[in-house]
């Protein structure tokens, strides 16, 4: 298939190239080569003359969202549109990558593709809009929402690993009640490149297996590099200062692609996989 990735500068835009290179003729649309705000971008995608394409770009930075919540509605929700009207033109699928954040974060078991969205912050709001732009333009789309990615230059996993490297006075606080799912690009990568092959279109949550808070993860990132020695201290959401307002609790139920065969393994393994990569 001839495949247009957006992002594909991002951590999970590299992640996709890599997956999909070996057995797909790519088109990488990085910054450079897309904005997504300029609504020239759906004659740019029409143009690639692609067979699919996997939205992956986005603007990214939820305390940017917060402050720029502007911005982030013209890039999340006017530029997915702008993507869907291409495939519509191109009569091509696409995949658009959702995130946790368009829950809001309340419940008491982790969200099924179907539950109602009620985000509770900008980047999620825009990213729902996204989501709407989708359903609304397209017949055939996966909505694939992923969580708490790592696997790029910059990501959670290393800013613990810079942070044990010379641990701030006190010891490295992390936030003991915002849970979610660890997830490796890796594997989000490799779910995607088995779920175009379905044509099994709708909404997929591709999550590695499991959930944690962020203090939980950050220990398991200090524990599995040989850092248990490093202090490290539980704080609450309401101490850490921030723009965004994080859903407290958006573990994602990954019932639909499990339906498929499609299943990314428990966090843990996946992380350990990663940090062999970093050794
Ligand atoms: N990271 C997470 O934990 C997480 C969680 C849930 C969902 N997601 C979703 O997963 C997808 C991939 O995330 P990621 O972690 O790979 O993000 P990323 O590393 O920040 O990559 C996003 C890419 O989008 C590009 N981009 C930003 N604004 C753009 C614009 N106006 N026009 C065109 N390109 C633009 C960025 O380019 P520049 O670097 O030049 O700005 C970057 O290459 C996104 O859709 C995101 O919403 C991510």
């Amino acid at each position: 298939m001839r495949i247009a990735i957006t992002g594909a500068g991002g951590q999970l835009g590299r992640a996709l190239a890599t997956a999909l290179a070996n057995e797909h003729d790519l088109i990488l649309l990085g910054h450079e080569q897309l904005e997504l705000s300029s609504p020239q971008t759906a004659d740019q995608i029409a143009a690639t003359g692609a067979d699919l394409v996997i939205h992956s770009a986005a603007y990214t930075n939820v305390d940017g969202c917060a402050c720029e919540p502007e911005r982030a509605y013209r890039v999340n929700a006017l530029g997915t549109k702008y993507v869907a009207l291409a495939c519509r033109r191109l009569d091509a699928p696409l995949v658009y990558i959702s995130t946790n954040e368009v829950f809001p974060g309340d419940a008491d078991r982790p969200y099924m593709e179907y539950d109602a969205a009620a985000p509770i912050n900008a980047y999620g709001r825009s990213k729902w809009a996204g989501e709407l732009a989708v359903r609304e333009l397209l017949r055939d789309f996966y909505i694939v929402r992923v969580a708490w990615l790592y696997g790029g230059e910059r990501n959670f996993v290393r800013t613990v690993l810079r942070l044990a490297a010379s641990p701030p006075e006190g010891g490295i606080r992390m936030v003991d009640d915002e849970v979610g799912n660890p997830t490796y690009c890796a594997d989000v990568a490799e779910g995607v490149s088995r779920l175009i092959t379905t044509r099994c279109y709708g909404t997929y949550h591709l999550v590695n297996e499991g959930a944690c808070s962020r203090y939980a993860f950050a220990s398991e990132i200090l524990r599995m590099a040989g850092r248990a020695d490093v202090p490290i201290m539980p704080i609450r959401l309401a101490d850490y200062q921030r723009a965004s307002t994080p859903p407290p609790y958006t573990p994602l139920a990954t019932i639909a692609g499990a339906d498929l065969g499609i299943a990314l393994r428990p966090w843990q393994e996946a992380l350990e996989a990663y940090l062999a990569t970093l050794a």
